[in-house]
């Protein structure tokens, strides 16, 4: 090694021995006589003192070094003198006095800061990730999510799990978003799929009889890039078989709560999980995967709203929509731009506005409330007990501000969700060492696409029906529930899976159903059916999103920020520059030739 000891690792205790240390210059101080580097590697930063008198020649080796040089420095660990040390770093109480110091490389000025936690472009971050990366705070999430993968390992293995790699070039995969396509130079006009996740791989390492197996897998989903969605990401994949939902569940709650116990141990988790029917989820907070670190519940107001005279709420309730809101408490003294604001966010979601109804002012009493104290621009169309009614069931009191949403149900929900986080972040309802975590059960099997008017996958086409759903496939499918459970945390969803179809029978009749023709069946899911004739155990699994469980651990607001090389917002890799155009031999070679672009 270039080194004896790590910079972020000296202390008191070594005052007195020789080191050498290899790293970057974090901050370069030439006082005129002494010059101070402040040394950076993996660890932390030490100082290192250059003391022109006593070592000239090594001075004028410091003399010439720049912020992100990598040098090489012998010297002795001192106590730094009477009244300089630094509390705030952990090799505060000490000093490298230099005795021999090399420059190894110079560095060109980096286009960022790498020493201060500044805000930088993130265009311009990930164009040079490298450099991006040696920032503490990039460390220190690369750090958290190595610890968090180490756990899983070992927790599983524990278990009598065993890590099986499955195939990258593979066939399509359905986990509702578009593949990637990897033509084949071997097979003119034939290409592989990407996985979108390992699903029917794992499924057939059950019929394998591998019971219990677990893989941290990449999966490729070609589908618009969020905070929380990557094209490229990160799963702990998982499937068991002879298992029923409450051991997957039960599985999952341990090893997540052990996880935040190992790895964030002031973290708050509240055990057991509570369990949410997606139809409750859905009534109280208008999504299935609720932060419910705070309430702010929504209630339907359908009802009352009916029996105004006011033309948004009755427009909408005659065709076919329904009323809904929350209660922002204290929020009635919000100002003209405030509930701009919020109305700006309602019209960027798609909803027509919200309508807010103050109701008087804080301190007085609910009951005394005159329909002059009422501010909203439905006031002239309510009475005031319909007012109170609409109060009565948030349980408001005065100087409350009701937050309301009419239009078609599934808008209101949506729109009304993003209200509820957006007041809550405002009212700083949300405890940030709080890890809320919830099963959400019960979901329909299917879900009628909006756009094409067939069923859809509510998770994938190879989740189970309830049985006592069953009868129902031919007359209800939009009864019909799965057996599939998703996990929810901080208003994240963080894990989804499902007990299996594991008949060939059952798994056509799904198929059929979902408007696959046989030939199409045949085709795409030929392999999985033909497995399931060969003895299929009963099996289930779940998988959970790395990417979103690190960056919720580390407070951070994207997946990108734990990601070590994520693509930008335009699904664009900027420190490769990919996707990049190829030569004419390769597409050749690939039998393929590029239409002209209009
Ligand atoms: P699902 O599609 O719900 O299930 O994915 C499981 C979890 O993976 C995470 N996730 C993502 N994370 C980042 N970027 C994305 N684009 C992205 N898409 C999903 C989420 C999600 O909860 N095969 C099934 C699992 C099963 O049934 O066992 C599956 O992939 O945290």
């Amino acid at each position: 090694m270039l080194k004896t000891h790590s910079c972020g690792e000296l202390t008191k205790k070594n005052v007195g021995s020789e080191v050498t240390l290899a790293g970057w210059v974090d901050r370069r101080r030439d006082h005129g006589g002494l010059i101070f580097i402040d040394l950076r590697d993996k660890d932390g930063v030490v100082q290192v003192v250059f003391n022109p008198d006593t070592s000239p020649d090594c001075h004028k080796v410091a003399s010439q070094m720049r912020g992100e040089y990598v040098i090489q420095v012998t010297g002795e660990v001192a106590p730094r003198p009477k009244g300089t040390a630094n509390p705030k770093l952990p090799t505060g109480e000490i000093e490298v006095i230099a005795g021999k110091a090399a420059i190894l490389n110079p560095s060109k000025t980096p286009p960022f800061y790498i020493n201060e936690d500044i805000e930088v472009e993130e265009n311009l971050r990930l164009k040079y990730r490298y450099l991006d990366l040696r920032r503490a705070r990039m460390k220190k999430n690369l750090e958290l999510r190595h610890r968090v993968v180490k756990f899983i390992r070992d927790f599983l293995d524990a278990k009598g799990f065993i890590e099986v790699e499955t195939p990258i070039l593979i066939k399509s995969t359905p986990e509702g978003a578009r593949d990637y396509l990897v033509p084949s130079r071997v097979h003119p006009g034939k290409f592989y799929a990407l996985p979108q996740s390992p699903q029917q791989i794992k499924q057939l390492l059950m019929v394998a009889g591998v019971e219990k197996y677990f893989q941290i897998a990449k999966c490729f989903r070609d589908e618009d890039t969020r905070a929380d969605r990557q094209p490229e990401f990160t799963q702990l994949d998982l499937e068991m078989s002879f298992v029923e939902e409450a051991d997957i569940l039960g599985l999952m709650e341990e090893l997540f709560t052990a996880m935040m116990a190992t790895v964030k141990p002031e973290i708050k988790v509240i055990k057991p999980f509570p369990r949410l029917s997606y139809a409750e989820a859905m009534e109280r907070y208008g999504t299935d995967k609720p932060d419910l670190r705070f309430g702010l519940e929504l209630k339907d107001l359908t009802d009352i709203a009916a029996k105004t005279e006011f033309s948004i709420f009755r427009t909408a309730i005659d065709q076919g929509g329904k009323v809904k809101g929350i209660c922002a408490p204290g929020c009635a003294g919000y100002s003209r731009r405030q509930l701009d604001e919020l109305n700006k966010l309602v019209q960027s979601l798609g909803g027509g506005g919200v309508v807010t109804i103050a109701l008087g002012s804080a301190g007085s009493k609910l009951d005394a409330l005159t329909i002059d104290e009422v501010r909203s621009v439905a006031a002239k169309f309510l009475t005031l007990d319909q007012v109170k009614q609409m109060a009565q069931l948030f349980g408001a009191e005065a100087g409350d501000l009701l937050l309301i949403i009419a239009g078609k149900p599934r808008l209101v929900d949506n729109i009304l969700s993003e209200l509820r986080l957006e007041m809550g972040k405002r009212l700083k309802l949300a405890d940030p060492n709080q890890f809320a975590f919830a099963f959400i059960v019960d979901f329909p099997l299917l879900n009628k696409s909006e756009e094409s008017g067939l069923w859809e996958p509510m998770h994938h086409p190879f989740t189970a029906p309830r049985d006592e759903d069953m009868s129902l496939l031919d007359s209800a499918p939009e009864k019909v529930r799965g057996k599939h459970y998703d996990i929810v945390c901080n208003g994240y969803e963080i894990a989804g899976g499902s007990l299996r179809i594991y008949t060939s029978q059952l798994q056509k009749k799904i198929f059929r159903l979902l408007g696959y023709s046989d030939k199409e069946v045949e085709a795409r899911f030929g392999h999985l059916l033909e497995a399931f004739g060969y003895g299929a155990p009963p099996h289930g699994g779940i998988a959970a999103g790395i990417d979103r469980i690190v960056m919720l651990l580390v407070g951070e607001e994207t997946i990108r920020e734990v990601i070590a090389f994520p693509k930008n917002q335009a699904a664009v890799d900027l420190t490769f520059d990919a996707p990049s155009a190829v030569s004419q031999e390769q597409l050749k070679e690939l039998h393929l030739r590029l239409r002209e672009e209009e």
